[in-house]
């Protein structure tokens, strides 16, 4: 299968810098006179291809840049702006209608209402997909864009060039913003420090993510439910250092509502993002204050620049757009040159910058569910009708590292392969002696994977006759 990018973990750091570099390179070689950020004019580069976008959801920056920039790269765009007017309005599965475009296109980007959408796609597709958006799961080219332009923009990464300083405020909705979920894994893998400040407690970044960030990047963003009360009695300070082990400090957190205090010297950057309500549950929305000039009025934020990924609402001051710091609109014209690199870099159109196999293709075993565990997002593409027809839920075998979560019991965890909620398992058997356990180390012992199976707890083994192992498993 070609290489594809459905979440930013698809793509290495180095992948992501020669991506910038090329970009750069486009920025210099088809300038805008007066205005640096903006491509001009077109190059015979990617004649021979066809670029396809099927968007299922409302877009304007990404759908437009992406068919912008294969236009300025000499090539072709078939598109759809709405689910309606596909096939999948008749019940026509994604499974086939990207077997279909694969005949019309050499690159597909799909924008999908379900989470995992576009790792369906890029499944059944002889031909690279590219992920703009699968519910509120991911948006990596988005965080490309976030990230070329923090670096485009901001003098402490330019002068360092490196993001290891940087310390990034996320504001808005973090739990159903999927441009912040791909956004925390990017800063965390470049070593920048960044302070989740949800909107609500509620729309705080979601478990699986904050789990996923300690186990797999050694970074720990808190909550204010984290915060102990020891802790909270001292509530002078707001702004927390959270540290894996005494000499490591990681990850920054900040009591929404608050005002920042003593350990936050510098935030370079506001993250700003739109409350997502049309993924809300239908509460009314939140009261949140506005990122205009009043609200950053300190000598702490008078280098900040001030992202946001459009569009804006309520969240973000249009006395903002005649101030230095406000950055977002050169972000947006910022996404022509880098998707030109992305596709350039997909379609092979210069040098070699990807390598044959994503990062980490082989890092957890695959299971296949035993037909028995699904994935319990709700949103999870394996439970849209028209997919459920052909797809199986897939999980990978997530091991966990006693470290990481304070020396508890480890936990069985099963990621989903597609929407990559975790879920966790009480107990796990083996089909062939008919035997389960609730200890994780007995997964070691099961093999192969097919005679694997879990269950959601330990009356559903009972159910199906297993019989509980005797004895504890040697851990290996
Ligand atoms: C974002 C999206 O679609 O997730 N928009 C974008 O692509 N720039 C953000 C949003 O809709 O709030």
């Amino acid at each position: 299968l070609p290489r594809s990018l459905v979440t930013i973990n698809d793509l290495t750091n180095d992948e992501i810098e020669a991506i910038f570099a090329l970009a750069d390179d486009f920025l210099r070689e088809m300038p805008t006179p007066g205005k640096e950020w903006r491509i001009g004019g077109r190059i015979s580069l990617a004649e021979e291809f066809v670029l396809s976008t099927l968007f299922y959801e409302p877009s304007t920056r990404t759908r437009f840049s992406f068919e912008s920039a294969m236009h300025r790269l000499g090539g072709h765009v078939i598109s759809s702006a709405s689910r309606d007017t596909t096939s999948a309005a008749k019940g026509e599965s994604l499974a086939d209608t990207v077997r279909v475009l694969e005949n019309y296109s050499d690159v597909i980007v799909l924008r999908h209402p379900w989470e995992g959408a576009a790792r369906v796609a890029a499944e059944y597709t002889d031909v690279p997909v590219i992920n703009a958006g699968d519910g509120s799961h991911e948006h990596p080219t988005q965080t490309l864009c976030d990230l070329y332009t923090l670096r485009k923009e901001n003098e402490s990464v330019r002068e360092k060039r490196s993001f290891r300083d940087l310390t990034v405020l996320l504001r808005g909705d973090l739990k159903h913003g999927r441009t912040v979920h791909s956004l925390v894994y990017a800063l965390a893998r470049f070593g920048a420090k960044f302070i989740p400040s949800p909107a609500t407690e509620d729309l705080a970044l979601p478990q699986h993510v904050i789990d996923r960030l300690r186990r797999e990047y050694d970074c720990y963003p808190a909550s204010p439910k984290d915060l102990d009360e020891e802790f909270l009695k001292d509530v002078p300070i707001n702004a927390v250092y959270v540290t894996p082990d005494k000499d490591k400090s990681h990850q920054l957190a900040w009591v929404p509502e608050v005002e920042l205090s003593v350990k936050v010297n510098q935030i370079h950057a506001f993250y700003v993002t739109r409350l997502q309500l049309e993924r809300a549950d239908g509460d009314s929305p939140p009261t949140y204050p506005k990122v205009d000039s009043r609200f950053l009025n300190g000598s702490r934020f008078r280098q900040s620049s001030v992202l946001h990924p459009l569009p804006r609402v309520e969240e973000l001051g249009y006395d903002m757009d005649s101030d230095s710091r406000g950055v977002y609109f050169k972000q947006a014209s910022y996404g022509v040159p880098v998707r030109m690199a992305l596709l350039a870099a997909m379609l092979k159109l210069r040098g070699d910058i990807l390598s044959a196999s994503p990062p980490d293709a082989n890092k957890y075993e695959q299971f296949d569910g035993g037909g028995r565990i699904e994935c319990l997002n709700g949103q999870c593409v394996t439970h849209l009708e028209s997919e459920r027809r052909h797809l199986k839920p897939k999980f990978f075998i997530v091991t966990e590292d006693q470290k990481h979560f304070g020396g508890a019991q480890p936990q069985l965890t099963l990621r989903c392969a597609y929407c990559e909620y975790e879920v966790h398992p009480h107990c796990l058997g083996s089909k062939s002696h008919r035997k389960y356990d609730c200890d994780p180390a007995r997964l070691s012992h099961i093999r192969p994977l097919s005679d694997l199976v879990f269950f959601n707890d330990e009356q559903q083994a009972l159910e199906a006759g297993y019989q509980r192992y005797k004895g504890t498993p040697v851990h290996v």
